[in-house]
Parts: structure tokens; C-alpha cells; sequence
């Protein structure tokens, strides 16, 4: 009975060892043995210019190779997310064993098939494999233009793959595929052979540099790119002079008016000719209106910006780029890790401003960004199924995600919270506010607060549009970003700029004596995201050709999430730096 249970553990813990090897295949620490499998995944395939509207290769009539495999479809979250769907492609490779052309498969053509053949190579349909993580593409079909056949017959398909792999040492640190030798008819009633052929080389390439092939410099590294940062500089310091020069010297005008005050009588002040921002030192700190949207905002800007910073410092450290989903791995991790950030400046800010029903401003807080998020790829979930499309997420994912939400997220960000109210959520406004609200005068057209905001976001979009060009080219999969300290540099030229532009706007608004500041700050800052959202309707049109309900509905709710995100970012910057302005400048107003 013992010796059976023992047994029983034995067999358990084995087979677990086993599935972790399995699962752990060699891809996973990239050193192969002489005559060590090597597989071949296939991934997706889809038209080339819609790079998001992908399927499984295998929704192709394509046959697979008759070795038997593990099946790996989705391994982690973020390549199910990012609709990452590997199968095997059964074909019999072996470390450093060369295959002269060998038979995959045969299939026969019927109506159906090459019909399905003869859509996928119409809309310039490629596929993508992985040998040892390193992305292989290669086009489906062509169409021969000289061969003048009865219509549809002149489509062909590319059959014979030709894979030219080099190694150094026990590494594989180069592929190449040749599809162009062999192609057949689509033909109906027709048999076609698919056949592969590796050579193994040896290669001079390092295993770190076996990604430089993909990236681009001559792209990335444009003088464009370079000019766009040096110009985005310069727009640094000449904003930071200017905000400098001018705050000074009003202040210290205003400084000196004000100290000379205190030397004149009562009636010589009564009559003096006191006006501007210190008029309403009474109802500058009076909390913004809709307090509870108005903090959970902050808190999740706070968050978002954490979490932008780290992923980009992480993407510089770790070259991320060169594992499949890692990026976003990144990302959902350092969102959930940064969840107290969020409660702890959403919640503070809260009870400062005087909010009661805490728990509520907390739920608020903690699932804004996830809901929009979900919101919107359920959405387009739904147009994804309806084509079948490798990015429709998977059941369980869609658990994973709320998971993470519920276990993960709520419960740190309820440990901010009950921090922030704790420790940072007494009312400490160096100026006292009045019972009664101040009436805000009458005042010209373009002191308004909705032509402010709408003015705030142009010299903060002027400092990153450039970037937001190579950053689209790269977030549609037109190239692999990978200089991310351009972009490191570009968000601290984004933040400084946006935090002098809106310290600028409140000035002038607080000198019109206007005291709603704190929306005005925020959606100054936050109006660049809107400038975004209109320009990527520019690169849509005149930069991509993509086509088609799924690719557009894509594109344009995944540019919506992105501007949204980006504009809570600069709208929190914006108002942390107003808010220290604002309380240095009243911080120094003598009350009477
Ligand atoms: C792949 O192609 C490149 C460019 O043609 C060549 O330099 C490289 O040697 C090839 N690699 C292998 C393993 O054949």
C-alpha cells in the first residue's frame, strides 16, 4: 500500500518533470546537441499589407509534415494576446543535419481548396514561421503576369521551401528560407507536392547579433530622427528659459507690489490696484470639481507613467525585442506591480480634496484603464471571431486578464489607497479657502479655459510627432523598434515641455483670475493625445494601405486606447507641475 503511493507520487512528479522539459523545449535556452531537433513553427499567415489581420497558417489548405510533434499553440499570455498562435509544421529537422529535397505532403486541389489558394495569393497573403525564436516570411503565392491562361488558372503557389540555417558552435544564429524554385498551379483537380530542403552552415554571425539583420538603422537612425531630437531639445530650452524668464519677472513684480503693500495703509490698499493671480489666493485650492473622476484620473496617470518609464528603461536594459511578447509581458506586469502608485496619489489626492466615499474613487481608480482596455478588444473580439482571425483571444486569457484585474490589481491598489488617505491625505494648501466662491469675471475669448486646452497640446505634440511616426511604423509591424533610448530622451523632452507649456497656461488663466486650474492643467497637458489621435488618422490614410473592416476597426480602437493612454500620462505630468507652481507662488502670499 505504501510502495504504491510512493509509486503513485513517483509517477506524478515524472510526468510533471517531463511536461516541464517538454514545455521547456531547447528553444528556450538556444543550445542545441549534433542531431537535436529543431522545430520548425509555423505561426500566421494573412495579407501583407494588413499586418494585425492574421490566421492560423493552417486555416490555408496547406498539409503539414508527417512528423508528429508537440502542438504549442498559445504558451503565455501576451502571445495569445497578441494573437501568437504557433503550431508545428512537422517538418523533420535536426541540429547540423543537412536535408536534400524531401517530400512534406501532397494534397489534391479541389474547388474549395483552390479557391481558398487563389484568395490568399489575390491579396498578397505571406506566412510567418519561427526556427529557435528567430521569425521566418515567406509569400504564399504569385501571380505569373506574362501567361496569359484562361483567368484564374495563371495563380500559382510557392511549394518548396528552402531553409539555409547557419550555426556557430551549438547555437543557431542565422535562417534564411528560399521560396522561389518550385511552384505549382492552382489548378483544380490537380495534385501539388510540397517539399523542403536545409542546408546547415557555418556562420561567422555572434548569438547576441543574430537580430541585427531585422532592425533597421538606416531607418531608425535617420538623420530625420536624429534632427527631430536635437530640434525637440532646443524646443526644451528655449521653453524652460522662457517660462523661467517670464514667472520670474511677473513674480518678482508681483512680489515687490505685494511687499510694498504691507508698507501702505488699509485705505491705500482698498483702493490699489490689486488684480491677478493673488486676487484669488481664496479659491485657488477650492477642490476641482467632480473630485472623484478628477483624482482617479491622476491616480491612473501616475501609474501609467511608472509603468511607461520602467518598460522603456527595461526595453533598453533587456532587449526586449527579441523575444516573442515580452514587451507586453512587461507591460501587464509592471502595471499590476504598480497598482499602489495608483492608490496611493489617486487616494490621497482624494482625501485632500475632501471625498468621502473613498471606496468608490478606488474602483474607479483601479479599473478605468482596464475596462476602456477590455472594452474596446472585446470588442474588436467580436469583428476577430466573426473572421476568424489568430488575434480573437482565447476564452482562458480573457480569464487570465480578469484575474489579474480582480486578485491582482484591486487588492494593491486598496493597499495605496488606505496609504494615500493614511499618509498623505490631510488638507495642506498653504492658503485658506473661502466659504463662498469668488464670481470669475468676464474675460477675453482666448482666456477661456476650453481655448487654453485646446492651445496647451500644440508645442507638447510638436515635440514627439516625429517619434510618434517611427513609433506607429513599429507598433503596426512595419519594423522592429529598437531604439529605445531615443524614445527615453523623447519622453523627458515630452514631459518637460508639457509641464512648462500648462504652467504657462495657468498662469495666464489664474491672472484672468479663473481658479478652475486643475482641470485646465490637466486637459491642456492631456489636449496633445487628441493632436496624436487626428495625426494617426494622417498615417492610416497616407502612410499604411491597410484595408478592410477588421485591420481598420483595429487600428483605430487600438490608436484610440493608445491616445487616451498617453493623454491621462501628459494630463498627470501637467498637473503635478502646475500644482508645485502653484503652491511655490501662493505658498508666499501674505493673508490678511
Ligand atoms: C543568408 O543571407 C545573407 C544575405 O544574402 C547571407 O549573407 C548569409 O550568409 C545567409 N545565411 C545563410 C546561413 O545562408
Amino acid at each position: 500500500m505504501y510502495m504504491t503511493r510512493q509509486f503513485v507520487w513517483f509517477v506524478v512528479l515524472g510526468i510533471f518533470i517531463i511536461t516541464i522539459n517538454l514545455i521547456q523545449a531547447d528553444e528556450h535556452n538556444h543550445v542545441y546537441e549534433d542531431n537535436e531537433e529543431v522545430v520548425v513553427w509555423m505561426n500566421t499567415v494573412g495579407p501583407h499589407r494588413n499586418r494585425q489581420e492574421t490566421y492560423s497558417y493552417y486555416s490555408l489548405p496547406f498539409c503539414h509534415g508527417s512528423k508528429d510533434t508537440i502542438n504549442h499553440h498559445h504558451e503565455t499570455l501576451s502571445e495569445a494576446l497578441q494573437g501568437i498562435e504557433l503550431q508545428s509544421s512537422g517538418l523533420d529537422v535536426e541540429f547540423k543535419v543537412s536535408v536534400p529535397k524531401t517530400e512534406i505532403c501532397a494534397i489534391k486541389l479541389n474547388e474549395e481548396t483552390t479557391r481558398a489558394f487563389i484568395y490568399a495569393v489575390k491579396n498578397a497573403y505571406s506566412y510567418q514561421m519561427y526556427i529557435d525564436n528567430l521569425p521566418i516570411i515567406g509569400a504564399v503565392g504569385g501571380k505569373d503576369s506574362d501567361d496569359e491562361g484562361n483567368g484564374e488558372s495563371q495563380y500559382y503557389i510557392w511549394t518548396h521551401k528552402k531553409f539555409d540555417i547557419g550555426y556557430r558552435g551549438n547555437q543557431i544564429v542565422d535562417v534564411n528560407l528560399t521560396i522561389d524554385e518550385n511552384k505549382a498551379k492552382l489548378i483544380p483537380n490537380t495534385n501539388v507536392k510540397f517539399t523542403y530542403e536545409v542546408n546547415w552552415k557555418k556562420s561567422d554571425v555572434k548569438f547576441e547579433d543574430r537580430f541585427d539583420k531585422y532592425l533597421d538603422p538606416n531607418f531608425f537612425q535617420h538623420r530625420i530622427h536624429w534632427f527631430s531630437i536635437f530640434n525637440s531639445f532646443m524646443m526644451v530650452i528655449f521653453l524652460v528659459g522662457l517660462v523661467s524668464m517670464i514667472l520670474m519677472r511677473t513674480l518678482r513684480k508681483d512680489y515687490a507690489r505685494y511687499s510694498k503693500d504691507e508698507e501702505m495703509d488699509d485705505i491705500e490698499r482698498d483702493l490699489g490696484d490689486e488684480y491677478g493671480w493673488k486676487q484669488i489666493h481664496g479659491d485657488v485650492f477650492r477642490p476641482a470639481s467632480h473630485p472623484m473622476v478628477f483624482s482617479a484620473l491622476i491616480g491612473a496617470g501616475y501609474q501609467v507613467t511608472v509603468v511607461v518609464l520602467s518598460v522603456i528603461i527595461f526595453a533598453i536594459l533587456g532587449e526586449l525585442y527579441t523575444e516573442r511578447g515580452s514587451m507586453l509581458s512587461t507591460a501587464i506586469f509592471m502595471y499590476a506591480a504598480t497598482s499602489p502608485v495608483n492608490g496611493y496619489t489617486g487616494g490621497g489626492l482624494y482625501a485632500r480634496m475632501g471625498g468621502r466615499v473613498w471606496i468608490k474613487q478606488m474602483i474607479l481608480s483601479a479599473f478605468m484603464l482596464p475596462v476602456m482596455v477590455c472594452g474596446t478588444a472585446f470588442f474588436i473580439n467580436f469583428i476577430a471571431i466573426y473572421y476568424h482571425a489568430s488575434r480573437a483571444i482565447p476564452f482562458g486569457s480573457m480569464v487570465a486578464v480578469a484575474c489579474i484585474c480582480i486578485f491582482v490589481i484591486l487588492p494593491l491598489t486598496l493597499v495605496g489607497t488606505i496609504l494615500g488617505r493614511n499618509l498623505a491625505g490631510t488638507p495642506d494648501a498653504p492658503c485658506r479657502v473661502n466659504a463662498v466662491p469668488r464670481p470669475i469675471p468676464e474675460k477675453k475669448w482666448f482666456m477661456e479655459p476650453l481655448v487654453i486646452i485646446l492651445l496647451g497640446g500644440i508645442l507638447p505634440f510638436g515635440s514627439i510627432f516625429i517619434e510618434m511616426y517611427f513609433i506607429f511604423t513599429s507598433f503596426w509591424a512595419y519594423k522592429i523598434y529598437y531604439v529605445y533610448g531615443f524614445m527615453l530622451l523623447v519622453f523627458i523632452i515630452l514631459m518637460i515641455v508639457t509641464v512648462c507649456v500648462t504652467i504657462v497656461c495657468t498662469y495666464f488663466l489664474l491672472n484672468a483670475e479663473d481658479y478652475r486650474w486643475q482641470w485646465t492643467s490637466f486637459l491642456a497637458a492631456a489636449s496633445t493625445a487628441s493632436y496624436v489621435y487626428v495625426y494617426s488618422f494622417y498615417y492610416f490614410f497616407f502612410k499604411t494601405k491597410m484595408n478592410g473592416l477588421f485591420q481598420t476597426a483595429f487600428y483605430f480602437g487600438y490608436m484610440a486606447l493608445f491616445s487616451l493612454a498617453l493623454g491621462i500620462m501628459c494630463g498627470t505630468v501637467g498637473y503635478i507641475g502646475t500644482n508645485a507652481f502653484v503652491r511655490k507662488i501662493y505658498s508666499t502670499v501674505k493673508i490678511d
